[in-house]
């Protein structure tokens, strides 16, 4: 089975309005084999609509799990679609960390981005005490049971998968191209159990954690390495290009 890969920027909390523009203006990914993506603070996500015209797609960092109503300071799937946004990450670990997001909130963050008809980035990954105990695979095993078991086939092949180690995350230590194979290996069978061989082969299972330009190459060689889900390197139009370029390999 034959997986597109994704390069998929996660701008994070950076940038101010004329960083973007000259993003907007400079940035000409090779679209041609891989899908692109950026995930930006939504304050932007209009202006970044203009990255359409060269085939780029254009993410949320969060969405919230009601349709609409009192909730002051969220943003809806709905209102996401309206715009024309095409997907939200849920569930990033920095999210998890500072907003105590559990996996049956971004359950329901998934739900909601279904049924607004645009594409959830679901991040997972271990602790780097989980992992020093030798536990990241039960970790994530859980994580991903809570946050989508509940999920169709049919929902499922329309998800992107991230794995981002929490230690790898900022710190410029990137798991190894083994590490990352493993992990990727891993969830595509709890994929597999949780709905079928079938549905597990179609899901995109992105790397995330200190993706660059020198490292993503062998990464996105890896078998069950759909692509990645880039940080830093994504604030960079030189060095965002060279891993979409990557991608596309
Ligand atoms: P870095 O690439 O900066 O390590 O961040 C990874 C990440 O959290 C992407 O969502």
């Amino acid at each position: 089975m034959k997986r597109k890969k994704i390069a998929a920027g996660n701008w994070k909390m950076n940038f101010l309005p004329q960083d973007v523009d000259q993003f907007i203006e400079t940035f000409q990914p090779n679209t041609a084999n891989a899908e692109v993506m950026i995930g930006a603070p939504s304050i932007y996500l209009e202006r970044l609509l203009a990255l359409k015209t060269k085939g780029v797609q254009i993410l949320a960092q969060d969405v919230s799990i009601h349709e609409k109503g009192a909730f002051t300071g969220e943003v809806s799937a709905e209102m996401l679609a309206a715009l024309g946004v095409n997907g939200a990450i849920v569930g990033h670990s920095e999210r998890r960390t500072y907003h105590h997001e559990t996996d049956e909130i971004i359950g329901q963050k998934v739900n909601a981005c279904l049924r607004a008809h645009i594409t959830a980035v679901y991040c997972c990954g271990e602790l780097l005490a989980e992992r020093q105990a030798g536990h990241q695979e039960k970790v994530v095993e859980q994580q991903i049971r809570v946050a989508l078991s509940h999920l169709t086939k049919e929902e499922a092949v329309k998800i992107v998968v991230a794995y981002e180690p929490v230690w790898a995350i900022g710190t410029g230590v990137t798991a190894s191209d083994e590490q990352a194979e493993e992990m990727h290996a891993f969830i595509r069978q709890v994929m597999s159990a949780i709905w079928d061989a079938d549905t597990a082969a179609q899901i995109r299972i992105l790397y995330g954690g200190s993706v660059n330009a020198a490292n993503a190459d062998a990464l996105f060689a890896c078998p069950n390495v759909d692509g990645g889900l880039v940080g830093g390197a994504s604030l960079k139009v030189s060095d965002f290009t060279s891993i979409c370029q990557s991608a596309n390999a």
